[in-house]
């Protein structure tokens, strides 16, 4: 009889040659498929040993390679590809089977596939797949939903390949439908709004401190070794190294300043509006982005406007008061971030444990930080916890950072430097810890010019007032 091979992955892009590299490393037999021949050879020659790893162009050898009940897994870019992809397997699969979509597919695309193909009998599941291309090949942070049926039978392949945080697997079942997808959505808005903040502490650290590469390098280390300790923080501290092989001097400084993105921040922050959530530490993080592509039109009006003289800061004080701002504000990141999960786990009916997510990312991911492991225990401690700015072990973090924000942002502002991620997150802090807004007056004029009615504060029912009369 011919072998049988334990799992098949479909992509064989960088992603998707790690992943099953480590499927491999870690004893299971992999069968490969890419329409692609070079991907294809490329992976039989790096796996080196065939009865371990084996690829094809053809679909129908493929199938016929994996053992039953067959575990597929595509690693293709989000969109038709995908719908192509399982058109292209029906044909030759069985009841029974499992397709797992590895891949930032949306996740409304993910409850779609998931009911065509539950009709079929197939087991589909979405789960997304962080820590690049080394984390594919060294240990990721896998989110699943989906098949409950479907993941236990590719359970004990996803925690061997898995990254671990202190010998525990980063993947646990998070939810029916597309709860995996989900997650690593609004994963991906909260590596968004960290990127941002990361950049704008670089930007007033060289224009505030007048810090050399050199000095932002050690800065990042000295912190990354601290509480701020995280995978987005080591590696800014290595890109302040990194030397130019095309020109004299850093790598850095050659880079333009374009961000480009693929659309999982933006979504995160779409959705939120849809639910009402607040994530404006997301949502500023996806426009700065924009901004950022508005590149010669901003070299214009560059022109046009002055900006204020910029006012130099002591290096040592600028250096403690951007490490507490931006620990700040990765807490309020990461709060509004769960506190949209929480909400879309209601609204959508994941019932995903907040306590489960932050502890699958406590390694593998790219938001991968110490500060996990705190929020991993508020949530354990209180697993109805609607935001962790609620949260008792958060209180004092607050308390102890949020005054070096205020003074980063007035810096920010009266210097010309723009800081937004920092200041949205203080605006969003100083608004959710508020007993009173000023939204009484939006109610008024709501009621003025369209009688759309108020509540009151001291009786029960709604209101309308002919205004002016
Ligand atoms: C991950 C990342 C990854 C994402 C890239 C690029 O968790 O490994 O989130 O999935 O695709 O970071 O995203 P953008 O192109 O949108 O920045």
């Amino acid at each position: 009889m011919e072998q049988a091979y334990d799992f098949g992955l479909i992509g064989l892009g960088v992603m998707g040659r790690n992943f099953i590299l480590n499927v491999a490393d870690n004893g299971f037999t992999a069968f490969g498929n890419d329409l692609d021949d070079e991907k294809v050879n490329a992976l039989k020659e790096e796996g080196g040993d065939l009865a371990k790893v084996n690829a094809t162009t053809d679909v129908a050898t493929f199938v016929k390679a994996l053992a039953k009940p067959r575990k597929i897994m595509m690693l293709v870019p989000a969109g038709k590809i995908v719908d192509a992809v399982i058109e292209g397997l029906l044909p030759h699969i069985d009841k029974g089977d499992i397709i797992i979509d590895g891949g930032n597919s949306f996740f409304t695309d993910t409850d779609r596939r998931e009911a065509y193909l539950s009709e079929k009998g197939i087991h589909f599941f979405g789960a997304g797949v962080s820590g690049g291309a080394k984390g594919a090949r060294k240990g990721p942070s896998i989110m699943p939903g989906g098949s409950k049926e479907g993941y236990a039978a590719v359970q004990p392949i996803f925690e061997a390949v898995s990254a671990k945080y202190r010998g525990e697997p980063c993947v646990a079942y998070l939810g029916p439908k597309s709860a995996g997808n989900y997650v690593k959505m609004v994963h991906n808005g909260i590596e968004y709004g960290l990127m941002q903040l990361t950049s704008e502490i670089y930007d007033v650290l060289k224009k505030g401190g007048d810090l050399s590469n050199k000095e932002l390098h050690r800065t990042f280390k000295t912190w990354n070794e601290g509480r701020l300790q995280s995978f987005l923080v080591e590696i800014t501290s290595e890109i302040f190294e990194q030397r130019d092989e095309l020109a004299e001097g850093h790598l850095i400084d050659q880079i333009l300043d374009k961000a480009k993105q693929k659309g999982t921040g933006k979504w995160t922050s779409q959705n939120a509006m849809d639910l009402g959530i607040p994530v404006p530490s997301i949502d500023i993080a996806v426009s700065m982005r924009e901004l950022s592509a508005l590149k010669d039109e901003r070299v214009k009006a560059d022109a046009l406007y002055d900006r204020p003289a910029v006012t130099g800061i002591d290096k040592e004080i600028l250096t403690k008061m951007t490490e507490e701002a931006l620990y700040f504000s990765f807490i309020i990141t990461y709060a509004q971030g769960l506190h949209q999960l929480a909400d879309a786990s209601k609204e959508y009916g994941y019932d995903v444990d907040i306590a489960t997510i932050a502890k699958i990312w406590r390694a593998g991911c790219i938001i991968r930080a110490g500060l996990l492991a705190d929020i991993t225990d508020a949530f354990k401690a209180d697993a109805t916890l609607p935001n962790l700015l609620l949260s008792p072990s958060f209180i004092e973090k607050v308390k102890a950072t949020v005054g070096s924000a205020r003074k980063l942002v007035a810096y920010g502002a009266t210097n010309g430097i723009p800081l937004p991620g920092v200041s949205n997150s203080l605006t969003y802090f100083d608004a959710y810890t508020a007993t009173r807004l000023p939204l009484n007056l939006i109610q008024a004029q709501r009621d003025y010019f369209g009688s759309h009615t108020y509540e009151r504060l001291d009786k029960e029912g709604i209101f309308h007032t002919e205004w002016g009369q």
